[in-house]
């Protein structure tokens, strides 16, 4: 008989899409060659673009979001998964078009899945999912690119966010100096002790004068928002500096003149986490398990359970949570 689970399902019903917790059946998951008994998934903002049914996220409902899942192999037809083996898969279409984390089972091509790198638990590695992942590939892509601690203090923007919040934690992990942005002031001791130097506002790091060029004083940026405050800090970086783009929670769009760039050198590197190369993907995953494994991972995640997710997504897109929303889906 076929195995039945709990998971998280969007329906659409006319123009609304609504969220219950209901039963599944393994049978009824997307093809792939190997089947996994999530043990852990965490919520980001692409999850809760997915469950108000936003089109360039997901078009096929009913669905079941999770864009991250971490657990045990449940059976494999790739010989190069064995069961019992503790894995993880973030990003490619998971929990887009393909049933995600969000349930206790998902079924996926062998080539999504991460072996759970050594000296991660299978809990450490959801606290860091794709927010963590994405921050740790931005701050990777600084150094691929000449921007070194000594060259000045890194900006990060959304700092509260779970993109930033890992983002300053690893900065200052690997000797950088973070100053974080943030529309949430009374979380400035949460933002220090993760490893910000310094606190400012949303406001001061969104410049509205219209000048072409500001006074370049940060070594470079990890831009977890997008829109003016991208802008803001591409004029606002120093000579050489490097700029990294991942998110779209201030806006899709922004507005440059080429003067950064062809007066100071500055680099925007743009930062995909869903179709990285598995050989990158393996290198960013080994970096945060080691050199620039957290002491303070527990103290960016707030633990919840399958039946909470459905609150929290409405948390996130009004921007009021903080740090990592880790689901835990054991019973
Ligand atoms: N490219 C990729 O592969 C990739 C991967 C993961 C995530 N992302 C994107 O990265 C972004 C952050 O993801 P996340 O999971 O960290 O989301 P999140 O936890 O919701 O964090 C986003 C943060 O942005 C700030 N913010 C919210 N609304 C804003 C506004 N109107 N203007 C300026 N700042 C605003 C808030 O931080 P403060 O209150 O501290 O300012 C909020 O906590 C999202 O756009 C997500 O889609 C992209």
């Amino acid at each position: 008989m076929s195995k039945k689970f709990k998971a998280l399902v969007v329906s659409k019903e006319g123009d609304s899409f609504v969220r219950e917790i209901k039963e599944r059946s393994v049978d009824d998951l997307p093809e792939g060659d190997v089947l996994i008994k999530v043990k852990y998934s965490s919520l980001n903002y692409k999850d809760a673009l997915s469950a108000i049914g936003n089109k360039g996220v997901t078009r096929k409902f009913p669905h079941t979001p999770g864009i991250d899942a971490a657990g045990v192999v449940a059976e494999s037809s790739d010989s190069s998964f064995q069961e019992g083996e503790e894995v993880l898969v973030t990003g490619y279409d998971l929990g887009m078009n393909t049933d995600g984390g969000f349930g206790e089972y998902i079924r996926v091509p062998s080539e999504w899945v991460v072996r759970l790198p050594k000296n991660l638990s299978l809990r450490e590695s959801m606290i860091i999912g794709t927010a963590g992942f994405t921050a740790g590939l931005s701050v990777y892509s600084l150094a691929e690119n000449n921007t070194m601690p000594e060259d000045g203090e890194i900006l990060v923007t959304g700092a509260t966010g779970g993109v930033g919040s890992i983002a300053v934690a690893l900065l200052s992990k690997a000797g950088y100096h973070p100053v974080a942005v943030t529309g949430k002031m009374d979380r400035e001791n949460f933002l220090k002790k993760l490893g910000a130097v310094r606190v400012i506002s949303r406001d001061e790091a969104d410049d509205k004068s219209g000048k072409p060029m500001l006074k370049g004083v940060w070594g470079g940026a990890v831009d977890t928002v997008g829109g003016n405050i991208l802008a803001t800090a591409i004029k606002s970086t120093k000579y050489m500096g490097t700029v990294t783009a991942c998110g779209l929670t201030q806006s899709t769009e922004f507005t440059s003149s080429v003067f950064p760039f062809i007066l100071r050198g500055v680099r925007l590197i743009g930062i995909d986490s869903v179709e990285l190369p598995m050989d990158i993907r393996l290198n960013v995953w080994n970096k945060l398990a080691n050199e620039w494994k957290l002491d303070n991972l527990d103290y960016l995640a707030n633990e919840i359970k399958l039946d909470d997710v459905d609150g929290y997504i409405d948390s996130i897109l009004a921007g009021k949570l903080s740090g990592r929303t880790l689901i835990n889906l054991q019973s």
